[in-house]
């Protein structure tokens, strides 16, 4: 049985499980007539030119046997040389770009099922965001076209294919974008060997060394829950440092786990940059919550530090996350030897194996920063909801799944203008759904939707948001929860930002621009598992 059959078989027996129709299984046959844009625009002349084809490959990540992997691979046709980055390893290929630049990216596929790539965080029109309506099959081609209107900072890009976005980015399919400006330029910020990439991933392996990918009920609700932290791709890190500082461009390319990042000397961090680029001023923090998606930009100064020292970013414990369903059969625990949502883990390792005498010093202030207001909103006193809650047995966005073309009148943006966004749990529905679910129907169904529904207001939701990025207006508790004091301190709310971490009972607002493109804009849970079951609607700007 082929890997994609066994998905779909287990997806099959999993919806049949849950009592769910037999509709809501993946389709993968694409339409004929596919909106796909095959060539590339000869007015369009690009600064950077750049294949990327995503294939099966064979890499090296625990001792002994190879491990088979998606991978993009990548190959710089135009552009100054350091525009494209190999890394050893299944991560593709970094895209360092700089703002202005016109870039064109020949997207190959030559994986034996449909995918298209989204470049998450960058501001491009619905054409070039990888929308998964754009989805091509084995053999064919997607031209990409866009100019970085980013600012400096971090994104990626990843596989967005319709229901096996969760498969194909466990597989590898996935790759960092640096951003640099004339801003960024002047700062004279670590750069080179001094500007890592941590691309933090849990993955969990066969006996072959094999990607293992779980399917039971609990891990798509939870999301994939892995038992062995990778960096960069690679297993057990620990990475030779100098006596200096370094910026560290951390990306949470996981699933679904959410880490709650801290030096286990305790030693606070300091926030240089979150999702959208730098930030005004280094922000001290005890310790910062990363949600898949997230990214954040540290700077860590090993000046003074002896030869031979270890410093190690570790995730910390932290509470309020765990479903009943976990906590009441302690599932996670067994289910993820020892790295179970909350737990303490470390994650990756520096060594001090050079001591050097000079080092940059931390500029007091970062670059300059457009600040939304309640006074930007464009019709001031409505409000865009974005409801978190659950209704015929499915996950839902603003009560409805996810729908290829559709959009609700709710979901309707006037382009060019600013928005309030307000994200909540809509507990309204989930207690309706509760009642419900506890009449009527026979046996274990009614435990298992009692415990869905318990479940779904009890994790922490990343909901991102394609397009522009936004600035965080407000977050509030709306409900008692102990586990919220253990991780209240970790969120940075200074800087744009396109994925928001949402805590059980947490009410988000958002200040977002929907400037320069009209069409579809997808907002999803950045729980791949959830994005797959149908957590995803769209936007209309227009
Ligand atoms: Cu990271 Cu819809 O994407
Ligand atoms: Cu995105």
């Amino acid at each position: 049985m082929s890997y994609l059959e066994n998905v779909k078989r287990r997806q099959f027996l999993q919806y049949a499980a849950l009592g769910a129709m037999v509709a809501a299984l993946p389709d993968f046959t694409l339409a004929e007539d596919r909106p796909i844009n095959h060539m590339p625009d000869p007015a369009f002349k690009p600064d950077v030119e750049i294949e990327l084809t995503a294939q099966v490959a064979e890499v090296s990540i625990l001792t002994g046997a190879n491990t088979r992997v998606f991978q993009y691979q990548g190959k710089l046709l135009k552009g100054p040389s350091h525009s494209l980055k190999t890394l050893p390893g299944y991560l593709g290929p970094i895209l360092n770009l700089e703002h202005g630049q016109k870039v064109r990216i020949f997207f190959y596929n030559k994986l034996s099922e449909p995918s298209i790539v989204h470049w998450h965080g960058m501001h491009v029109p619905q054409k070039m965001d990888g929308h998964p309506m754009y989805a091509i099959d084995k053999g064919e081609r997607y031209v990409y076209e866009f100019e970085v209107e980013n600012r400096a900072g971090t994104n990626w890009y990843h596989s967005h294919t319709h229901e096996i976005t969760a498969t194909q980015v466990y597989q590898g399919l996935m790759g960092l974008i640096t951003v640099t400006d004339a801003q960024e330029q002047k700062l004279g910020l670590p750069s080179g060997e001094y500007d890592l990439p941590l691309v933090i991933q849990d993955r969990r392996f066969t006996a072959g060394n094999q990607f293992q990918y779980a399917h039971g009920m609990h891990q798509r609700i939870m999301g994939f829950q892995g038992d062995t932290i990778l960096v960069n791709g690679q297993a057990n890190n620990a990475i030779p440092v100098k006596s200096r500082a370094y910026r560290l461009r951390l990306l949470n390319g996981s699933n679904a786990k959410i880490y709650k990042l801290g030096w286990d000397d305790g030693t606070p961090l300091i926030a240089i940059g979150t999702d959208g680029g730098l930030l005004e001023k280094p922000e001290t923090m005890p310790y910062i919550m990363l949600a898949p998606a997230e990214r954040v930009e540290l700077w860590v100064d090993f000046s003074g530090r002896k030869l031979g020292t270890e410093l190690t970013l570790q995730s910390l414990e932290y509470q309020g996350v765990m479903s009943p369903m976990g906590g009441r059969r302690g599932g996670m625990g067994m289910m993820t030897g020892g790295l179970s949502p909350g737990a303490l883990f470390s994650i990756v390792k520096f060594q001090v194996t050079e001591q050097v005498s000079d080092s940059p010093s931390l500029p007091s202030q970062l670059v300059s920063m457009r600040r939304l207001t309640e006074k930007d909103i464009s019709n001031a006193g409505k409000t865009v909801p974005i409801a978190i809650g659950m209704q015929h047995m499915s996950f839902q966005l603003n009560g409805h799944t996810f729908g290829m073309h559709k959009h609700m009148d709710i979901e309707r943006i006037p382009v060019n203008t600013i928005q309030k966004i307000r994200i909540f749990y809509d507990h309204q529905m989930m207690s309706d759904m509760g009642n419900r679910g506890g009449g009527g129907r026979g046996g274990g169904m009614r435990g298992g939707r009692m415990g869905m529904m318990g479940m779904m207001g009890n994790i922490p939701h990343p909901i991102h948001l394609h397009g522009q990025q936004f600035q965080i207006l407000s977050r509030k508790q709306t409900r008692e929860s102990d586990g919220y004091d253990t991780v209240k301190n970790g969120f940075i709310n200074s800087g744009w930002k396109d994925t928001v971490l949402v805590m059980p009972g947490e009410e988000v607002e958002i200040l977002k621009p929907f400037e320069d493109f009209t069409g579809l804009f997808l907002y999803h849970y950045h729980k791949l598992e959830h994005e797959d079951m149908g957590m995803m609607r769209n936007f209309y700007v227009g």
